[in-house]
């Protein structure tokens, strides 16, 4: 479903991914770890089409080769990013973005979707602006389920959560999962990935994946740092 083939990115001179091999079927879920600076953000960015990369390689959804498209196509064909770190949108409320990025959705289903991801306070207030970090990342999950996208990149869901909070955005992850939406999501621990069930894992260290595994990565990680990596 998707594909990523030897996909490099750079700005300027600075090369940042270096040969990116990656793929995803439908409906599974992949962990993309690796130490800052890495390049898992930059991957997220370049998938999802910021125009500050340079990019070349391949990176098929389906029949879609995205690099070739704008940033809207690339949401229309189905997928999703959402942000490490989530931008404010002043004068623009949740409400009116939600509903300008999805015409079709009733209000009676974008609340009971709002009321299952407690983000109904949230509508009249403007996206993402003074939000605790936890809220910001619900409200990022809340978009995610009224698209129902093809594959969502998810880059650190759990930064900046307390420990209740990284169990509440892993159940509203698990809940939301169905054989249509597969997922991409980026992070330094373990902790999250405890609640979820996960397919692969990648290590991604300077700008290339050194390893992809299973589960068991997940232990590597955690008992043997990043560093056993590096030289990979
Ligand atoms: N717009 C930019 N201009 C210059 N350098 C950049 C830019 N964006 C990213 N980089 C550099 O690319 C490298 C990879 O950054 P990226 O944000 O992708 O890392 P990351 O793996 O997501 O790190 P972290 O785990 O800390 O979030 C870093 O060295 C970063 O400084
Ligand atoms: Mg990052």
């Amino acid at each position: 479903m998707l594909e990523v083939i030897n996909l490099k990115a750079s700005i300027g001179e600075v090369k940042i991914l270096n040969g990116i091999n990656l793929n995803i079927n439908k409906g599974e879920l992949h962990a993309v770890m690796g130490p800052n600076g890495s390049g898992k953000s930059t991957l997220c960015h370049v998938l999802m089409g910021n125009t500050e990369y340079k990019a070349e390689g391949t990176a098929m959804l389906n029949e879609v080769n995205l690099l070739d498209k704008q940033q809207f196509e690339r949401s229309k064909a189905g997928l999703f990013q959402s942000f490490q770190y989530p931008q404010g949108l002043p004068g623009v409320s949740l409400y009116e973005f939600v509903k300008t990025s999805n015409k079709d959705l009733s209000d009676e289903f974008i609340n009971s979707i709002a009321d299952k991801f407690n983000v109904r306070k949230f509508l009249e207030r403007d996206v993402n602006v003074d939000l605790s970090g936890g809220e910001k990342k619900r409200a990022e999950l809340f978009q995610l389920a009224l698209k129902k996208p093809k594959l969502a990149l998810l880059d650190e869901i759990d930064s900046g959560l307390d420990i209740d909070a990284i169990k509440t955005v892993a159940s509203l992850i698990n809940e939301n999962r169905d054989d249509e939406t597969a997922y991409l999501l980026v992070t330094h621990y373990s902790r999250i990935l405890k609640y979820l069930k996960v397919d692969k894992v990648h290590i991604v260290v300077k700008g290339t994946v050194v390893k992809s595994g299973e589960e068991e990565l997940i232990e590597e990680v955690d008992s043997g740092g990043y560093t056993q990596y590096q030289d990979a």
